[in-house]
């Protein structure tokens, strides 16, 4: 054995407990017969095909409601099968890939109890839940074929092509279902953002296309002075109130009926929120909404946009970008940089404009009128 095979063999040794391995499996020490033959890890490209597993296995999971019965009591797989009325050879699957996720401990009798962040966001009824969201996914999951759709039609392909708010209006129980997911997905954010910004000067918020509320309701409870209006489609407005008084916040957050392009935006708040309403429409929509909001301000007023930005040379974060192929199914818009809003703020005359993160992926720009 020369030099270099002993150190070979040693590196073995620590590695495998000293037992030679039969593959070249995790040793990248092994000398390779054909190196020039695939240098190159192909995790990257095969993990990206295989991530959207992890989407369908938690939906899956949520949707059969596993996270609300393990939060009651940890359970062993065949408990498990009993609750659900679940097989055990899938159920065994779902288990394992939820483990290897993070999402599930297992102990060594076998039983599993919830993972402290599948605990916290993903037990239905807990603030912040994200159960809402993902069960809207099986209805319209992000597909191969919805993107193929998208990139040919270059127009929104959910509910058949329809406009989405237009089919809100037209039936109540989509609306209900599209304001509970974006509750779902707004919640902890905006307890986020009611802890970052500053309201001790606000007595009152307009929350343009405020939908459930979700902000609006945060901000209220943190800030007892504060008042907020919601201000979305008729539709919308019906079921605000059931959030309102979900929340004991019915006397400060109300509903007002309104199109945000159609009518001027109303006078008399000392600030004005635009929270996932820019990603949702093309930038010439974004600045006459700005624009708008710039004329309904009196000077000291500001404007919040609330929205997951994506880096300005677009280098992440992943999430976000990711995010950025919902909007091309579900609506005319994208995800915005932080570059790109404050300069589409500046142009509608805002000024001492400031960027904060709030929670998450989530962050605020702020700007005001002088
Ligand atoms: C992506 S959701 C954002 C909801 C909420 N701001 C949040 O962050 O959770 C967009 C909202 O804009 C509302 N919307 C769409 N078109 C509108 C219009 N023309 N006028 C007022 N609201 C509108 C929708 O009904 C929906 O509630």
């Amino acid at each position: 054995m020369d030099v270099e095979e002993e150190l070979h063999a040693a590196t073995l040794g620590a590695a495998f407990g000293g037992v030679k391995p039969t593959t070249f499996a995790d040793n990248p020490a092994m000398p390779r017969r054909n190196p020039e033959h695939f240098p190159r890890d192909d995790r990257r490209v095969y993990d990206s095909y295989i991530a959207g597993r992890q989407s369908a296995v938690l939906a899956a999971a949520v949707r059969i409601g596993l996270f609300d019965l393990l939060e009651k009591s940890p359970l062993a797989r065949e408990a498990i099968c009993e609750r659900l009325g679940t097989k055990a050879r899938p159920t065994d699957a779902m288990l394992a890939a939820l483990f290897a996720m993070g999402l599930l401990r297992r102990d060594d009798a076998g039983v599993h109890s919830l993972s402290p962040d599948a605990s916290d966001y993903l037990v239905r009824g807990k603030p912040g839940c994200l159960a809402g969201l993902i069960d809207l996914e099986i209805e319209n999951f992000l597909s191969p074929a919805m993107l193929l759709e998208a990139l040919r039609e270059g127009r929104p392909s959910v509910y058949g092509g329809g406009d989405p708010w237009a089919e809100h209006e037209a039936d109540p129980q989509k609306a209900e279902r599209f304001t509970a997911a974006m509750h779902s997905i707004s919640e902890r954010p905006a307890a986020g953002l009611a802890e970052t910004v500053d309201f001790t000067d606000v007595r009152r918020v307009l929350d343009v296309g405020g939908g459930s509320g979700a902000l609006s309701l945060a901000i209220a409870s943190a800030w007892p002075e504060v008042e907020c209006v919601i201000w979305d489609l008729p539709v919308v407005c019906g079921i605000v109130g059931e959030y309102a008084e979900a929340a004991g916040l019915g006397d400060r957050v109300t509903p007002r009926p309104g199109d945000m392009f159609q009518d001027p935006f109303p006078a008399g708040f000392d600030a004005i929120l635009l929270s996932q309403i820019l990603h949702d429409w093309p930038r010439e929509r974004d600045r006459e909404l700005l624009a708008k909001a710039w004329a309904a301000l009196a000077p000291g007023g500001r404007v919040l946009v609330h929205e997951k930005l994506v880096e300005d040379d677009g280098s992440g974060p992943l999430a976000n970008a990711l995010v950025n192929l919902d909007m091309l199914v579900w609506t005319e818009g994208q995800q915005l940089s932080g570059a790109e809003v404050r300069e589409m703020l500046s142009e509608a005359g805002f000024e001492r404009i400031e960027t904060a993160p709030t929670a998450g992926y989530w962050s605020v720009v702020t700007g005001w009128r002088a």
